[in-house]
């Protein structure tokens, strides 16, 4: 529909939501778009305009609302959960499940019931509160009594709907269901974090859970979770059994998933387990078994529920995927900073869809527990984790006069005898100096793009440019030169002045950034940063003593230590000097035109709600600039509540049961005397 000339502001802001919401529902929950993308951000705009001319319509609700904002409070609120949030019980075979509902019959003195059965998604489970029509809560798991209350992470996922629409939802209820992360979006994560070298999800589950944790909802919103919904709570539902439930829910707007299916006997349930062990590999999202539910209400009543189950409901996990294949050898691989690896290399084998030809062993007590000898038959199991791990052996499959494999004593690279620290289970060579992989690993590291950023130099240049002698260590990228570069293999001139000119920008990367590109063990990013803003430049931090490294947040003995024995080593000394001489940011360099004072110090302020003279982000900003320190919830060790319009009536409450007083956004900005 166009907008008519007799539309008010807001009938033309009423007929947008209600449009935007129905489109919001094809696109995510039918996967059936009416309109394209671009007539859809027509919608949105022209929404957001309106809203921007009127700010007395807005809503909370309203679909442009859903793009995200940076939250940035650390932490969650806790609340109750009005129902505990129980798990099920989990059976491993089709017999298992024939027994349970034949349980179920007996427990309901011999009447016939009928069974529904559907997915069992593998992400993360939430509770979502709906009060007339509109979503207020949305909390996690937690520990089952209590869970995170992930409300604005939740608004992000554009298949939940904030308003339902239908009708004859109860005017209170609560609605469980998994928030997952499909495959594609999964996959997409992965490869993000793996170019920005941060570390990766081992499956979709840890993936969603881990997203619905952020701080930042703009990055919830980005990361593209999805959820189904499975279970319907309240005092006034409108049918007597489960399935219909979920059939009205899918009315009102939720991801119902269509492969929910009534079943009325065994063998019906076990035709359907049969169908969707296979079927479900095909599926957009990880599934991890399938779930069966006794359907009439009354029914479930009377089974009831055991201390941690419900005796209405079971599980049915799949089978991990698991293969069995013949050791070729075990290699051993030197990282970065010199651990060894052992890496168990197979007979290609089929699994999951992928081919496996190579497994990680971890280390040397892992070769130990699973007895691996020469040329062994080994299982590889993918289960919930995407990549492949070795859990056992077929002993009745092994050589004759096999040998044990035993894990090297010298350093498959450079020949250095290893070591082994003292309580770890990693061997290590010593040679941090002269072993090539770790000295190309540390090139590498360096201009990775979160370090120096030096576009151009992957792996294979790292490799190149060590082996042709041109860089021997870090500090040799800056004696590099065009014709340097176009002297070797595969360089045009196109790709060495690409080089070149990361090599120059590089020169202007922030000083915490520098400190993490040194490879100081034990000092990943966040020690990093804090170290550099601590001791504010190179000179500093190279003559910090022990115990001035050890008073620095965060920064243990252990990480000290290594810091001061890396900074004594003349080579990590002269290659400091060069980076010096090249002109790379050795120190902070300090915003002067910020005012800092101490007005706020010693001060833990937790501010909330919005604000009128500057956004909350400024804020938190002015907070640090005067000496206080922002945290996200109310504790006891909370000095001041910073208010501003909307605080969430929670927050308050805590607020003031722990006496701690609430200031406005005059009263604070009197404080830091900026009024
Ligand atoms: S029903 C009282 N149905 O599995 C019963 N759970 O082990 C409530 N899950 O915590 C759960 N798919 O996170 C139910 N179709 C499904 C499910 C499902 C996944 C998860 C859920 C729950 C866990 C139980």
């Amino acid at each position: 529909m166009s907008p008519s000339l007799f539309e008010s502001p807001q009938e033309a802001i009423a007929r947008l939501r209600d449009e935007l919401n129905r489109h919001n529902y094809n696109y995510y929950v039918l996967n059936s778009p009416e309109i394209g993308d671009r007539e859809f951000d027509e919608l949105m705009k022209e929404l957001e305009a309106l809203e921007k001319e009127h700010p007395e319509l807005d809503d909370p609700y309203s679909p442009t609302h859903r793009v995200g904002s940076d939250l940035g409070a650390k932490g969650f609120e806790q609340v109750n959960h009005i129902h505990p949030m129980l798990s099920l019980a989990n059976t491993y075979s089709i017999s298992d499940v024939d027994d349970f509902m034949r349980r179920v019959r007996e427990g309901l003195g011999g009447e016939t019931f009928t069974t529904v059965g559907e997915m069992k998604y593998d992400g993360t489970s939430i509770s979502l509160i709906y009060e007339h029509g509109r979503l207020v809560r949305a909390v996690t798991r937690g520990d089952g009594i209590h869970g995170d209350v992930v409300t604005d992470n939740v608004k992000t996922i554009k298949s939940i709907p904030l308003v339902l629409s239908g009708s004859g939802w109860p005017d209170e209820f609560e609605i469980r269901g998994e928030i997952v992360l499909p495959w594609k979006a999964f996959e997409k994560l992965n490869a993000e974090r793996a170019f920005n070298e941060e570390p990766l999800f081992a499956n979709p589950r840890n993936a969603a859970s881990g997203t619905l944790k952020t701080q930042n909802s703009a990055e919830v919103a980005r990361r593209g979770l999805d959820a189904y919904f499975y279970y319907l709570l309240g005092e006034n539902l409108p049918y007597d059994n489960h399935y219909d439930n979920m059939m009205a829910a899918r009315s009102w707007g939720f991801k119902v998933s269509d492969i929910m299916t009534c079943l009325h006997s065994i063998e019906e349930v076990d035709n359907f387990i049969n169908h969707w062990d296979v079927a479900r590999k095909e599926l957009p999202v990880a599934t991890d078994g399938l779930v069966f539910k006794v359907n009439s209400l009354r029914q479930q009543l009377n089974l009831g529920f055991t201390a941690k189950s419900p005796r209405w409901a079971i599980a049915y996990k799949f089978p991990a995927e698991r293969a069995l294949t013949r050791l070729r050898y075990v290699s051993f691989e030197v990282g970065r900073m010199g651990i060894i690896t052992p890496v168990s290399n197979l007979e290609p084998v089929l699994l999951s869809g992928t081919i496996v030809k190579r497994a990680s062993l971890h280390n040397e007590d892992i070769i130990r527990q699973l007895d691996i000898h020469e040329h062994d038959m080994l299982y590889v199991e993918k289960g919930g984790e995407i990549i492949p791990k070795i859990t056992g052996v077929d002993k009745a499959q092994r050589e004759a006069g096999a040998k044990a494999v035993e894990f090297v004593t010298e350093c498959p690279a450079c020949g250095t005898e290893l070591e082994r620290v003292e309580g770890e289970a990693a061997w290590f060579c010593p040679n941090k100096y002269g072993c090539p992989p770790q000295i190309a690993g540390r090139v590498e590291h360096f201009v990775g793009r979160r370090m120096m950023n030096i576009d151009g130099i992957g792996e294979e240049t790292a490799v190149q440019l060590y082996e042709t002698g041109l860089v021997r260590d870090i500090g040799d990228i800056y004696d590099l030169t065009k014709e340097k570069l176009m002297a070797l293999d595969r360089f045009a001139e196109k790709s060495a002045e690409r080089i070149m000119k990361g090599i120059e920008d590089s020169k202007s990367v922030p000083f915490e950034r520098v400190v993490y590109a040194l490879s100081i063990p034990y000092v990943g990013e966040t020690v990093a940063r804090k170290l550099a803003r601590s001791v504010g430049d190179i000179d500093a931090l190279m003559n910090a003593s022990q115990e001035e490294l050890e008073a620095i947040d965060d920064i243990g003995p252990r990480i000290a230590e290594s810091i001061r024995g890396y900074f004594a080593n003349p080579v990590n000394q002269s290659n400091i000097a060069r980076l010096k001489t090249a002109g790379v940011q050795m120190a902070i360099v300090k915003d002067d035109s910020i005012e800092r004072t101490d007005r706020l110090a010693g001060k833990t302020i937790v501010i909330s709600g919005t604000f009128t003279h500057h956004s909350r982000d400024e804020y938190k900003a002015l907070i640090e600039q005067h000496g206080g320190k922002n945290s996200g919830s109310i504790s006891k060790k909370t000095d001041l509540v910073f208010a501003g319009e909307n605080m969430g009536p929670a927050k308050l409450e805590k607020a003031q049961a722990l006496g701690i007083p609430i200031i406005n956004e005059d009263e604070f900005l009197k404080m830091i005397e900026a009024l």
